[in-house]
């Protein structure tokens, strides 16, 4: 039996976000374009002799992690366990490469990678539907988390069908992580107020977006990138407006807010391009680091398993 299984698991950004009107329920309705990209945690869960759970969290903004029951892998942890009629205590550990409140989803990341290493550490083997199904009640952007690549997601988001583009090709990314984080219920609430009320569209899918994905061709996927939660964001967080001017001025393809914010990404022509203009944002100083990232990645997959036996 496995005593300890390891989850990689990819941050997102979002290549096209249209976001509708207000629902009832809180939630808007959404066209949107996840990504997977190679910026990864990693989330270890193993069983515990304690009689509670437990969860330590180091790595890229640890500190703003909450290592209790708020923490969203442990929730994850909690409802898997429920759903699956299982008994034990977990220990989990995570460790954080995606930025936290910036936009990549990180948090959904955790949750998801925690599904996933659950489900193989107690051998509940749940359907990937079954698995989604319980990734949406712990947020909307948990189920992409599972599935990984490029896939419109619709409803809240967790409503999810892969996109058919073209399977050779990479996309070379740069990220502007900024100085500071962005409340995803407020950026969408922000939205609302820009908006003052006015009839709202439902929400579409752009079809240059498709297919320049298609076509895998960056240049026209660069002038299709769109995101509606690009002027709150910036709103909210003015710095945002430089950050994105310093990526269009250095020659990247595109440039936008990821998700809710803060975090801005540029598309690049091809590797060499993306760590020139990676060197290129360092040396502008307009955020507060900058990092390269390639996709689609895949989504949460287990990387390695420890078994009784090796714990002696
Ligand atoms: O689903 P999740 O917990 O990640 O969403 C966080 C918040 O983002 C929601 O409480 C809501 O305010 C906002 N949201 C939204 N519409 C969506 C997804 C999220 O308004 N489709």
């Amino acid at each position: 039996m496995n005593q300890s299984v390891t989850v990689r698991v990819p941050a997102k950004i979002n290549l096209q976000l249209a976001v509708g009107p207000l629902r009832p329920d809180g939630y808007h309705d959404l066209v949107t374009v996840f990504h997977a990209v190679d910026l990864c945690d990693e989330v270890t869960v193993a069983l515990a002799e304690e009689d509670t759970d437990s969860v330590a969290v180091s790595g890229e903004g640890a500190a703003q992690v909450p290592a209790d029951g708020g923490n969203l892998a442990m929730r994850a942890v909690r409802a898997l366990r429920a759903r699956a009629g299982m008994a034990g205590n977990v220990r989990i550990r995570i460790i954080k490469r995606i930025p936290v409140a910036a936009g990549m989803a990180g948090g959904s990341a955790d949750a998801a990678g925690a599904l996933v290493a659950c489900d193989e550490l107690w051998g509940t083997g749940l359907p990937a539907a079954e698995l989604s199904a319980l990734a949406a009640q712990l947020g909307s952007d948990v189920p992409f988390a599972l599935l990984g690549g490029t896939a419109v997601g619709r409803g809240r988001g967790e409503q999810l069908s892969p996109l058919a583009g073209d399977s050779a090709a990479t996309y070379h990314w740069v990220l502007a992580y900024a100085d500071g984080g962005l409340s995803t219920p407020l950026v969408y609430k922000t939205l609302d107020q820009l908006r003052d009320g006015r009839d709202v569209p439902a929400p579409g899918l752009s079809d240059e977006l498709v297919e320049a994905l298609r076509a895998g061709d960056p240049f026209r996927l660069g002038r299709a990138l769109g995101n509606d939660l690009q002027a709150p964001a910036l709103s909210l967080f003015p710095a945002l407006n430089e950050t994105l001017a310093a990526g269009r001025s250095l020659g990247s393809l595109g440039a936008l807010v990821s998700g809710s914010g803060p975090t801005c990404f540029f598309l690049a022509r091809d590797a060499e391009h993306a760590a020139s203009l990676a060197a290129r944002m360092r040396e502008a100083g307009a955020c507060r680091s900058v990092a390269v990232a390639t996709g689609p990645a895949a989504g949460a997959s287990v990387i390695t398993t420890e078994d009784a036996t090796r714990h002696g």
